[in-house]
């Protein structure tokens, strides 16, 4: 038994305010793409690697990624990571896990790639997330509304990991009733499915805006790359 992964690459990275879509950023000399995909080609329980691209930017990841033996398709993405990540589900064959994971998140760990498989095996729907370190306000018209408990807070990041059945019937369900979330599982969460949670690391960063650069500096010399 392995899993499948969809990479979602195909974003603006406007919040990033750089010149071209932050997953083409070089880190050590390589696009972070590179890195992220890497992950996912080092981890034995990684049957398939898909990845979902800008139309104007298929030929130079195609290019990028040729020495990735577990590079089997490149889907055009869509306005929202949604869509994008649905381009790729659609067409992926039938597996028994899939996971879902931002290509801005070059980070991530094989020990949290084989605890989310694992959990995915058993149950049918796991993320990863680690704890929030600040309070979080509700905040309405520059006001505070309420502030929830920081204890039951989580920053959810991913990978995602679901059985393919459920992940494919929660897109299609999001379609028909034209819900857009911002993650995999607010999409399994309406169905009404419990969705795990298998903590995570703080180094799983999603490379976002210009200050995550300096932390993806940061970690990569604690690593020693
Ligand atoms: N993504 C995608 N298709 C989109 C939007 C996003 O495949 N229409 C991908 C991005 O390439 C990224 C991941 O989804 O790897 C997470 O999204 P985010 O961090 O929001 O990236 P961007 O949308 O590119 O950045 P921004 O929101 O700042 O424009
Ligand atoms: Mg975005």
């Amino acid at each position: 038994m392995m899993y499948t992964v969809i990479i979602p690459a195909a974003g603006q990275g406007k919040r990033m305010g750089s010149d071209r879509n932050k997953v083409f950023l070089e880190l050590d000399g390589r696009p972070v793409i590179y890195h992220t995909v890497s992950k996912f080609d080092e981890d034995a329980s990684c049957q398939a690697i898909y990845l979902s691209a800008r139309q104007d930017e298929v030929a130079l990841l195609t290019e990028l990624l040729k020495g990735f033996h577990k590079v089997k398709g490149l889907v055009i993405g869509g306005s929202e990571r949604q869509y994008s990540i649905y381009n790729a589900l659609k067409v992926i064959p039938p597996c028994e896990v899939v996971m879902v994971h931002d290509a801005a998140r070059p980070f991530v760990s094989q020990e949290t790639l084989t605890e989310l498989y694992d959990a995915a095996c058993a149950k049918n729907a796991v993320i990863a997330a680690v704890p929030v370190k600040d309070t979080i306000k509700v905040i309405n018209n520059g006001v505070i509304d309420h502030t929830p408990d920081r204890n039951v807070l989580w920053q959810v990041q991913t990978p995602q990991a679901f059985k393919y059945e459920l992940l494919l019937e929660a897109y299609q369900q999001a379609a028909e009733s034209r819900f857009l979330g911002t993650d995999d599982a607010s999409l399994v969460e309406r169905l009404g499915v419990p969705v795990s949670v298998v903590v995570s690391d703080y180094d799983n960063i999603k490379l976002t805006t210009p200050e995550d650069l300096y932390f993806a500096e940061a970690i990569m010399k604690k690593r020693g790359i």
